[in-house]
C-alpha cells in the first residue's frame, strides 16, 4: 500500500520535474537572447576634479527602479574645469582620455543614441561670480570637446545648488528603491515615507543637505517639489556655497592670525605638530570665499607651522560658522532656515572620505568618533605619516582639519546630535553605483523617473519565474512527503523485526 503511494508520487514528481526542466530551458533561452542595452554619460565637473560616469540599462525597461547600473567611473586627470579659467581650451582637452574610454565601453552602434551631459557645480558657480565671461568660455570649450565625439550631447551647464542637492537625494533613494519597490511577482508598491532617506553631500566648494521634513517648510527658497512615480515629495534642500571641504579649509587658513612681524607666519592648530610649509598671500586669498584684508600685499610669503592642538583647532573651525538664527526659529547656520533633521541620512563624497581615512565609517558611536579625531589632531607630523602610509601628503596634512570640519558641519552646522548620529550612514556607493548627483540628473533629464505611477506590470518573464518557483515548491513538498512515506515504511518494518 505505502509502496503504491510512493510509486504514484514518483510518477507525479517525474512529470513535474520534466515540466520544470522545460520551463527553465525556455527561461534560459530568453535570458540568453542578446538584451539590448542603452547607455548614458554624465560628467561631474566638480571644483577640484572631474569624473565621467558611464551608466547602462536594458532598453525598454526605463521606468523600473534599480534598472540603471554604473558601468564605469573615469577620473579626469588634472584639476577641476574652473581651474582652466585662463586656459579654457585646456579644460576641453582634459576630458578627452575619459571620452576615449567611454567610446571603448559603449558599442559603436549605440554611441549616436547615448545621451551625454556635463554638469558643473560650485567651482564653476564661484568662477561665474568672479568673471562670468570666463565661466562661459570654459563651458564652451568643454562642450566643443564633447561635441567632437559621436554621442547625443545634450549640453554643458552649471547646476544650481538646489538641483545639486535634489539630484543627490533622488540618486540615493533610487538606488535604495525607497521611492517605489518592485516585488518579485512584478507588482509594485510605494514604500512608507519613513523609508525615504536624506542626503548629505560635501563637495570641494559647497555642501548640500536634503531631506523630507516633518513639517511644512516656512521658507520656500529651500523647498523642492518633486513628483516621482505618482507621489509628491516636498523636500528641504540647501547648498552652502564656500562650505565645501577645500574652500572651508581655505577660509580656515585665512582666518588664523598671521602675527605682525615683517615675515608673517601662521600657526595652524589643525596641522600636525612639526609640519611646515610656505605659501603666499596671493594663494591664501585667491578665492571669492575668503576676503583679503586691504593691507595684504600679494607677493608676501608666509610660513605655516602646524601646532597639533585639538581644542584650538575645533574652536577655529567653529568660528567659520555663524550660529545665530536671526529671524528664523530653526536654522542650519549663517541664518539659513532648516527644519530639524529627521529620519535616516546617507552621507557621501567628502563626508565619507574624511572619516573613511580614519576608519570611522563603520557605524562607530559618536564618542568613539570624537575621541579618534581628537587623538589624531594631537599628533605630530611623524606620527601622521606613519598612521597613513598610503595617503598623499596633502591628505596627511589635512586629515585632522577635514575630519574636524566634517564633525563641526554635521553636529553644529546641521544640528545632528548623539541620538540622531547613528542614523547617518557614511557611504561611497549604494548598489555598486557611486552616490552623487549625476545619476539623479540623468534619470531626470531622460525622463526615466515617470511622474505617474507605472501602468505596465508583470513582464512575461516575471510570471514564468513565479510559475517555476511554484512548481519547484510543489516538487519539494512532494519529495518531502515521498521521503517521509519511504522512511515510515522502513521504520515500521524495522519495528516489526524487533
Ligand atoms: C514609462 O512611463 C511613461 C509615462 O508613464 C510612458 O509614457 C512610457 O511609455 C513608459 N516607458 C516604458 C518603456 O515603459
Ligand atoms: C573677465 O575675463 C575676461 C577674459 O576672459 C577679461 O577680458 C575681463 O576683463 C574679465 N572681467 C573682469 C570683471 O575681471
Ligand atoms: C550672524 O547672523 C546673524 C543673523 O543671520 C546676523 O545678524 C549677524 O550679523 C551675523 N554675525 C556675523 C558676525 O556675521
Ligand atoms: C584602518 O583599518 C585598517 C584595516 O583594518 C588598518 O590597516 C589601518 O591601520 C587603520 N587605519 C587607522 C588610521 O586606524
Ligand atoms: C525633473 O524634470 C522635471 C521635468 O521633466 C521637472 O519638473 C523636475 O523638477 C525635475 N526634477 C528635479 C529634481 O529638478
Amino acid at each position: 500500500m505505502l509502496r503504491a503511494v510512493a510509486g504514484s508520487s514518483a510518477a507525479v514528481l517525474g512529470a513535474l520535474a520534466v515540466a520544470l526542466f522545460l520551463l527553465l530551458l525556455t527561461l534560459a533561452r530568453d535570458a540568453a537572447l542578446p538584451a539590448r542595452n542603452r547607455y548614458g554619460l554624465v560628467f561631474d565637473a566638480g571644483s577640484t576634479h572631474t569624473s565621467l560616469y558611464i551608466y547602462r540599462w536594458p532598453a525598454g525597461k526605463e521606468n523600473g527602479t534599480g534598472i540603471v547600473s554604473q558601468v564605469e567611473a573615469c577620473s579626469v586627470q588634472g584639476p577641476g574645469i574652473s581651474s582652466y579659467a585662463d586656459n579654457p581650451a585646456g579644460a576641453g582637452a582634459s576630458l578627452k582620455p575619459c571620452l576615449d574610454k567611454a567610446m571603448e565601453v559603449v558599442p559603436a552602434e549605440q554611441q549616436q543614441e547615448t545621451p551625454t551631459y556635463l554638469g558643473a557645480t560650485a567651482g564653476m558657480r564661484l568662477l561665474r561670480e568672479q568673471n562670468s565671461s570666463k565661466a562661459e568660455q570654459v563651458l564652451a570649450e568643454v562642450a566643443k570637446a564633447i561635441g567632437q565625439y559621436p554621442v547625443d550631447f545634450r549640453g554643458a551647464r552649471i547646476l544650481t545648488g538646489n538641483e545639486e542637492g535634489s539630484f543627490g537625494w533622488v540618486t540615493v533613494n533610487y538606488l535604495l528603491e525607497t521611492l517605489i519597490k518592485w516585488s518579485f511577482t512584478g507588482t509594485w508598491s510605494h514604500p512608507p515615507a519613513e523609508d525615504v532617506v536624506g542626503a548629505l553631500d560635501l563637495g570641494g566648494a559647497s555642501a548640500q543637505i536634503t531631506f523630507l521634513p516633518g513639517t511644512p517648510l516656512s521658507d520656500s527658497s529651500t523647498r523642492a517639489l518633486l513628483r516621482l512615480y505618482g507621489t509628491n515629495y516636498s523636500i528641504y534642500t540647501h547648498s552652502y556655497l564656500c562650505y565645501g571641504l577645500q574652500q572651508a579649509l581655505k577660509m580656515l587658513l585665512a582666518s588664523l592670525p598671521q602675527g605682525n612681524s615683517s615675515s608673517p607666519q601662521i600657526s595652524h592648530p589643525c596641522y600636525p605638530r612639526g609640519y611646515q610649509e610656505n605659501t603666499t598671500t596671493a594663494e591664501l586669498y585667491d578665492s571669492p570665499c575668503v576676503q583679503a584684508p586691504s593691507t595684504a600685499s600679494p607677493a608676501e610669503s608666509l610660513t605655516v607651522t602646524g601646532t597639533g592642538d585639538p581644542a584650538a583647532c575645533s574652536a577655529a573651525i567653529e568660528d567659520l560658522f555663524n550660529f545665530s538664527c536671526g529671524a528664523n526659529q530653526s536654522c542650519g547656520f549663517n541664518g539659513v532656515y532648516q527644519p530639524p533633521v529627521r529620519g535616516a541620512f546617507f552621507a557621501f563624497s567628502g563626508l565619507y572620505h574624511s572619516l573613511h581615512l580614519l576608519n570611522l565609517t563603520g557605524g562607530q558611536p559618536l564618542s568613539v568618533v570624537n575621541a579618534t579625531v581628537r587623538q589624531l589632531c594631537n599628533s605630530s607630523w611623524q606620527e601622521v605619516q606613519e598612521k597613513f602610509p598610503t595617503a598623499s601628503s596633502r591628505q596627511r596634512r589635512d586629515a585632522c582639519a577635514a575630519s574636524s570640519y566634517t564633525l563641526a558641519l554635521l553636529l553644529h552646522g546641521y544640528s545632528f546630535d548623539r541620538s540622531s548620529w547613528p542614523h547617518i550612514h557614511f557611504v561611497q556607493q549604494v548598489a555598486n553605483a557611486d552616490v552623487g548627483w549625476t545619476l539623479g540628473y540623468m534619470l531626470n533629464l531622460t525622463n526615466m523617473i515617470p511622474s505617474e505611477a507605472p501602468q505596465r506590470v508583470v513582464g512575461l518573464q516575471r510570471s514564468s519565474w513565479v510559475a517555476a518557483t511554484v512548481l519547484l515548491t510543489i516538487i519539494l513538498i512532494l519529495t518531502f512527503c515521498l521521503l517521509t512515506a519511504v522512511c515510515c515504511q522502513k521504520g515500521s518494518s524495522g519495528y516489526e523485526r524487533l
